[in-house]
């Protein structure tokens, strides 16, 4: 089977990885794609915003599925195009994708299906919303209703922080993603992020990792895309993945058959794991970033056949076998992310890294030039290890990055640290 992949970043260099060890397929493209890619893919310079060029292209090649990586194309209703036009795809229908695409649909969906989130308010205009967080006062978190490349929340522990991320949103700062703000109660606890996929009727879980979202070392800093991640995460034990599933999973799946978009593609639901059990920060509705490059470290099978059966309807007949190995990826930035980076600098040393026991580097923002590879973004390498403990991967994925040369690049130095710490106690 010939397959499109569409993105270019760290979680699609994996997935290609991962759709290329399966016997299914004959022939991956990618669009964009990467370096890390181009080893397993042949790169297509299509503009994936053009529906009916990725339609008319698949056609040409033949192309019977795609697989779509990031959000963008997904709220744009690539996946219905591509259903119009006869083609399979893995991911959900424009509508159904709104569960990411707009944060109050889905605490709307919550309130209504009694699926345990913080208490929360919706707000189209400045007032009403500080009339609201005037009565329920600080701590509180801000978020920007709409798709913000992560950057759209604030966690404000005063009142001053809050009424700044509301002056921002209202202010424009997140363009129409910020013209409706939703304001909700902060919760406490443990983070963990959630993967099931689903097939519209039947939810099969996949794997469970822990993303460190701000830029500095001991979680400091503002929020970034991802910093590291590792799976699976310690917090959710078998009990707790089961009850994610039926509380939070499945009564989902049952809320969009109800609301008419059944849901389709994989769920990836953040979590706060708190004293009373599992709440629902936030779905996206697409694999994660980094959290992608450790999950399908872990998969023993073939990822393929999963996604297919995703798309097909087919799941029930389908298990999801995971290594009980951990894996654990750093991500190496270009100096000055989150915030404008140069691009352009040199990066060596990414075949010494490979070289190391269990060390794979993804590529997530680069590009090739001759010879050499370039940093072409802000996220830019994936340095990720396997281990029989997070200790091992933690300190394999270090020797990989101990050997990357890229003056230019930073990371954080102490991904795993809390799972790390657990096994020390331990
Ligand atoms: P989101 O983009 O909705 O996942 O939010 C980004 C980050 O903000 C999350 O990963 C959490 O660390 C934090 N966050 C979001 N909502 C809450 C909440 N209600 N309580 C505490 N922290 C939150
Ligand atoms: N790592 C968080 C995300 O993919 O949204």
């Amino acid at each position: 089977m010939k397959v499109l992949l569409i993105g270019s970043g760290g979680r699609e260099d994996a997935l290609a990885h991962a759709l290329a060890r399966s016997p299914r397929l004959t022939q991956l493209f990618a669009a964009p794609g990467n370096p890390g890619i181009a080893k397993v893919a042949t790169c297509v310079a299509l503009d994936v915003a053009d529906h009916a060029a990725v339609v008319a292209f698949c056609r040409l090649m033949g192309v019977e599925f795609v697989v779509v990586g990031p959000e963008g194309p997904l709220v744009a209703g690539i996946v219905d195009d591509l259903a119009a036009a006869g083609i399979a795809a893995f991911g959900p229908s424009r509508l159904a994708a709104r569960l990411e695409g707009s944060k109050g649909f889905t605490k709307d969906i919550c309130a209504k299906y009694d699926i345990p989130t913080a208490a929360y308010g919706r707000f189209g205009d400045l007032a009403s919303a500080r009339a609201y967080l005037g009565r329920v006062g600080a701590p509180i978190v801000v978020k920007a209703d709409g798709l913000a490349a992560g950057k759209g929340v604030t966690v404000a522990m005063t009142m001053e922080e809050a009424e700044a991320a509301l002056a921002d949103c209202f202010g424009g700062a997140f363009g129409t993603a910020g013209a409706e703000v939703v304001i909700e109660a902060f919760l406490d606890g443990e983070e963990a992020s959630f993967f099931a996929l689903c097939d519209g009727e039947t939810a099969l879980a996949f794997a469970s990792a822990q993303d460190h979202k701000r830029v500095g070392d001991g979680d400091t800093g503002p929020n970034t895309g991802g910093m590291g991640a590792y799976s699976p995460a310690p917090v959710m034990t078998p009990e707790m993945s089961e009850r994610v599933m039926a509380e939070i999973v499945r009564p989902t799946v049952k809320a969009m058959i109800a609301e008419g978009c059944p849901f389709t593609g994989v769920f990836f639901a953040g979590l706060m794991i708190g004293a009373d059990g599992p709440q629902l920060i936030e779905y996206n509705t697409r694999f994660g970033d980094p959290e992608t490059q450790v999950m399908l470290e872990r998969l023993d099978g073939d990822l393929l056949d999963l996604l297919l059966a995703t798309a097909r309807g087919t799941l029930a007949e389908k298990t999801v076998t995971l290594s009980p190995d951990t894996a654990l990826t750093v991500v190496m930035a270009a100096n000055g992310y989150p915030g404008s980076v140069e691009k352009g600098s040199e990066i060596r040393g990414i075949e010494k890294a490979e070289a190391l026991p269990g060390v794979t580097v993804f590529h997530a923002g680069t590009r090739a030039d001759g010879g050499r590879i370039l940093a072409n973004g802000g996220r830019v390498l994936n340095v990720t290890a396997r281990g029989a403990s997070v200790t091992e991967a933690q300190a394999r994925a270090y020797a990989g990055v101990a050997a990357i040369d890229w003056p230019q690049g930073f990371c954080r130095s102490d991904i795993g640290w809390r799972a790390v710490a657990r096994e020390k106690d331990a």
